[in-house]
């Protein structure tokens, strides 16, 4: 049994359905259902007893007392945050509370179940803390790519505050033992990626004939990542990392936002042509830029892949062409999510 938190978002839907598609072993799903959780991502597991729902947040730390002494998991994979750079922007307060406070009290609850475990299950058990690059802040074009050691430098209040989780996470493995793991991983795409990200709401826009926004010159570079291919890094550290260490998650795939934009119009051009003919690209439209937008962020991955032989399986050529035919098949997904009745859906399910 593990307990993973925020498994109703993107990353974290994929890794349960990877999960089980791997293994029997059952997942308790602590998700609080804002506005990026989707109970439609899990769909395929509606009468799957090995999939557990619980709606509740990681700050509710009597919740987390009473799932974990009920369910006894041998770890936790914690993925719940509020994770949306442009909204920290406009308001930073959830991401303080969620990121931060949220990611303390679900390390004291988890502090005090493993402190009462016998020593077998007190040895074998695992926290591992799912982060990101932004930590470590903004690269210069030459600058070489970040390695576990660069230093904390976040920039934005969502970054800071996941910094500030990853701290917490490390003063709980050199304070009080806990046996920590914490990964940094770069941009996701993929399948239920929620239409405020880059990829998603190019695509979508694209399609609903709406411009596609770029901030400010479009020249800052990101390193994309297959979300399977996070998950499956994730399964790996998991199961051999070494206890309080850091690993970085990367594809190798430093790209541009134009470049990448303009590789989804050319997929769209191929897969789903206008019908007027035109190239996607004419949308295109340079908007105002992110306040304090990082320029570059570079992935070196190659401890995870020296010490525990991870590399990632996709390239980006073979990711995006998924990603975008996933969405094209997948349209009254994004039609629910960006009309809210996915909410609707929700209210009729779980009264949430
Ligand atoms: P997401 O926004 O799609 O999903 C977040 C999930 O957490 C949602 O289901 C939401 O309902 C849930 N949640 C929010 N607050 C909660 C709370 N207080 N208690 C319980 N659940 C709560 O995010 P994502 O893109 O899937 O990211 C997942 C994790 O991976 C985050 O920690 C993020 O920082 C990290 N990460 C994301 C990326 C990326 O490219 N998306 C890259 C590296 C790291
Ligand atoms: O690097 C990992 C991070 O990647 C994760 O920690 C975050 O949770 C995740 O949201 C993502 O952050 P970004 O800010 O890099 O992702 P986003 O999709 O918001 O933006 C990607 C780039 O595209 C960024 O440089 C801003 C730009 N952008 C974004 C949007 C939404 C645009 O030019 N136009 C847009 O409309």
């Amino acid at each position: 049994m593990i307990l993973i938190t925020g498994a109703a978002g993107f990353i974290g839907s994929n890794f349960v359905l990877d999960w089980l598609a791997q293994s029997d072993e059952t997942v308790i799903n602590l998700d609080d259902l804002t506005y990026a959780g989707n109970l439609e991502n899990l769909a395929s597991l509606k009468n799957d007893a090995r999939h557990i729902f619980v709606k509740g947040s990681i700050g509710d730390a009597e919740l987390v007392a009473q799932l974990l002494a009920e369910h006894q998991p041998r770890a936790v994979v914690n993925f719940a945050a509020e994770s949306h750079v442009d909204r920290s922007i406009h308001g930073p307060e959830d991401f303080i509370q969620t990121n931060i406070v949220g990611t303390f009290r679900l390390l004291e609850a988890v502090r005090a179940y493993w402190g009462g475990l016998a020593d077998d299950a007190k040895a074998a058990f695992r926290f591992l803390h799912v982060s990101t690059d932004e930590v470590y802040g903004s690269l210069g074009q030459d600058d070489p790519a970040f390695t576990e050691t660069h230093r904390y430098e976040p920039n934005s209040p969502y970054s800071a505050s996941k910094a500030a989780s990853d701290h917490l996470v490390r003063a709980y493995h050199h304070t009080y033992g806990l046996p920590v793991l914490t990964t940094n991983c770069s941009n996701n795409y993929g399948p239920y990626h929620f239409p405020e990200k880059l990829i998603p709401l190019v695509i979508h826009n694209a399609l609903a004939g709406k411009l596609l926004p770029i901030y400010g010159d479009g020249q800052q570079i990101r390193d994309w990542l297959y979300v399977k291919d996070h998950c499956s890094a994730i399964r790996r550290v998991l199961e051999a990392g070494r206890l309080g260490e850091t690993y970085n998650i990367g594809g190798w795939n430093e790209k541009p936002n134009l470049d990448v934009v303009h590789t989804l119009c050319a997929i769209l051009d191929q897969l789903s042509p206008r019908a007027d003919g035109l190239p996607y690209k004419a949308q295109i439209t340079y908007v105002k830029d992110r306040p304090g937008h990082d320029r570059r962020y570079a992935i070196d991955a190659s401890k995870i892949e020296r010490e525990l032989g991870w590399k990632p399986a996709e390239t980006f050529e073979s990711g995006i062409k998924k990603t975008v035919q996933w969405y094209l098949d997948n349209q009254a997904w994004v039609a629910n999510v960006t009309s809210g009745a996915y909410r609707e859906w929700l209210g009729k399910q779980y009264g949430a």
